[in-house]
């Protein structure tokens, strides 16, 4: 339970959403201008999946996955951006094979419990002020007790066009029918997720965020 000093309410700001819904552009400037920390939870699970293809560990065995992220360290910066064993990681996370394997080791209960003990230390950092988090679960499971949860809703058709103008404009070679059934079959994925699955709580906001601009 959140208490009512203000001392030990947590300054978490959660979004959470669909692939596509817009939460991660909101949550990097949101904690931009609050100077609090940016966490991307799933720049985290990306994370170690790049190490686990890097060491070419099965990812659909929860038992290596989990000994892997045992053995390296993931942290994250300020701005969000996502270290391995102290090496920034960018690009490399976004890379198509990272796209298909990262939803098998976050199928994985054992690996979801653990990888969120260790973004909940982000908010134990002495630097930090204060984290806005974006993700499935984070408002659900990883932050159950932030004061300010934030469901994201934007429909599939507009998810799916923000995402091909993404694609266009970094030319890449996917018509819109690609996206639509890529983001469909991640969507399918993510419900699957029991209780981490991506779901509205009985406390969060709701964002239509269908028609706003970012600002
Ligand atoms: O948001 P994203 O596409 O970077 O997420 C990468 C993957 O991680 C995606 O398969 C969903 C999963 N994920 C998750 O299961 N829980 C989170 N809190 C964040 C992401």
């Amino acid at each position: 339970m959140v208490s009512s000093t203000s001392e030990s309410i947590p300054r978490v700001i959660t979004l959470d959403g669909l692939s596509g819904s817009g939460k991660s552009t909101l949550a990097r400037l949101l904690a931009n201008q609050l100077g609090w920390a940016y966490l991307d939870s799933g720049a985290w699970y990306r994370a170690l999946t790049w190490a686990a293809l890097e060491r070419e560990i099965d990812v659909k065995s929860a038992e290596m996955v989990l000994d892997l992220l045992f053995n390296i360290n993931i942290d994250s910066k300020k701005d969000g951006a996502v270290l391995v064993d102290g090496a920034v990681l960018t690009k490399e996370l976004r890379l198509p094979e990272i796209d298909i394997a990262v939803s098998s080791v976050a199928d994985h209960l054992s690996v979801r419990g653990e990888l969120n003990e260790q973004m909940r230390n982000i908010l134990k950092q002495n630097d930090t002020n204060g984290v806005v988090a974006d993700g499935r679960d984070v408002g659900s499971i990883v932050f159950p007790d932030s004061p300010l949860k934030v469901y994201v809703e934007v429909p599939l058709a507009e998810r799916a066009k923000r995402r091909f103008a993404q694609h266009q404009s970094i030319g890449a070679d996917v018509t819109f029918s690609d996206v639509m059934e890529a983001l469909q079959s991640r969507d399918a994925r993510d419900s699957q997720r029991g209780d981490a699955a991506p779901k509205a709580q009985p406390n969060s906001r709701l964002l239509d965020n269908q028609n706003n601009s970012v600002e």
